[in-house]
């Protein structure tokens, strides 16, 4: 395990991505049933990610469709971020525009660090109330959508996050591309095929209408290790 990359000189978090996706580019039955399709070495490579950020973030939905709870795993991860100068543990992060997270999540059953929901002014009083009994603090950003960029430059303000690791879903994701707030994407490639048009990829949401404002990557590594490839790719241009 590697020490603590740079982060970006900004009031904004540098942003990673980390998703293990098939051959065919799904992350998800079309159901959602089934996500979990990496290997022994991809769940490590998510633990060593993890190791290196302040704080994790993921999507309403991906909190509530697995019994995940976001945390940094077996110990000898924790000695490492100790060893790098970071907290012990990393805060944890959730995105939901209505607030409907599910307060029987495993996520709030693990109480080790911190746990933020970022939501926006369509979640009821009732459902900040109930959300308020279960994570640490709620914060409304934005009318209909989360204003990511106010969002991260909050985290980063208030909380000192300065690596920011976000592991989906294809919503989150896309969000963040569309608001170009993502540095570095590390994907998994599994030799699997799923299928289903409905099955959620990377990047899902409206998506690009013209190819001329895509997110724009360079390569930066590229590994095969067993039966799949661990890629890693860096926005193009300056970070912002
Ligand atoms: N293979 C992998 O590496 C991997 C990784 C992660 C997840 N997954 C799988 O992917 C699936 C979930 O992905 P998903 O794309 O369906 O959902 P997701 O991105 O996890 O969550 C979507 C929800 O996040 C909230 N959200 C995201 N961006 C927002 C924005 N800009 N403003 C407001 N709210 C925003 C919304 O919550 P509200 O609806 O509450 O407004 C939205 O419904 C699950 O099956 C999960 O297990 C796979």
């Amino acid at each position: 395990m590697s020490a603590r990359p740079k982060s970006v000189n900004s009031t904004l978090p540098f942003v990673l991505v980390n998703m293990a996706m098939t051959a065919d580019g799904k992350i998800a039955t079309a159901n959602r049933a089934v996500s979990s399709f990496g290997s022994a070495r991809d769940h490590e490579h998510l633990l060593e990610l993890r190791a290196t950020a302040d704080a994790v973030m993921a999507g309403a939905r991906t909190v509530s469709a697995a019994p995940i709870n976001l945390g940094p795993g077996p110990a000898r991860f924790r000695r490492q971020r100790l060893k790098n100068g970071l907290a012990e543990y990393h805060l944890r992060v959730i995105v939901s525009g209505s607030g409907l997270v599910n307060p029987q999540a495993e996520i709030f059953k693990h109480r080790f660090s911190p746990i933020i929901i970022i939501t926006t002014k369509r979640a009821s009083p009732v459902k900040l109330n109930q959300l308020r009994a279960v994570a640490t603090a709620v914060k409304v950003f934005g009318n209909r959508n989360i204003n990511l960029r106010a969002a991260l430059s909050w985290l980063h303000r208030k909380w000192g996050v300065k690596r920011l690791l976000c592991e989906g879903g294809g919503e989150l994701n896309a969000a963040l591309f569309q608001a170009g707030l993502v540095h570095e994407l590390h994907l998994t490639i599994c030799p699997k095929i799923i299928g289903g048009r409905e099955a959620p990829t990377i990047a899902d949401g409206r998506g690009f209408r013209r190819l001329a404002k895509a997110a724009l990557l360079q390569i930066k590594s590229f590994e095969r290790i067993g039966d799949e490839v661990f890629a890693v790719f860096h926005k193009q241009g300056k970070p912002g």
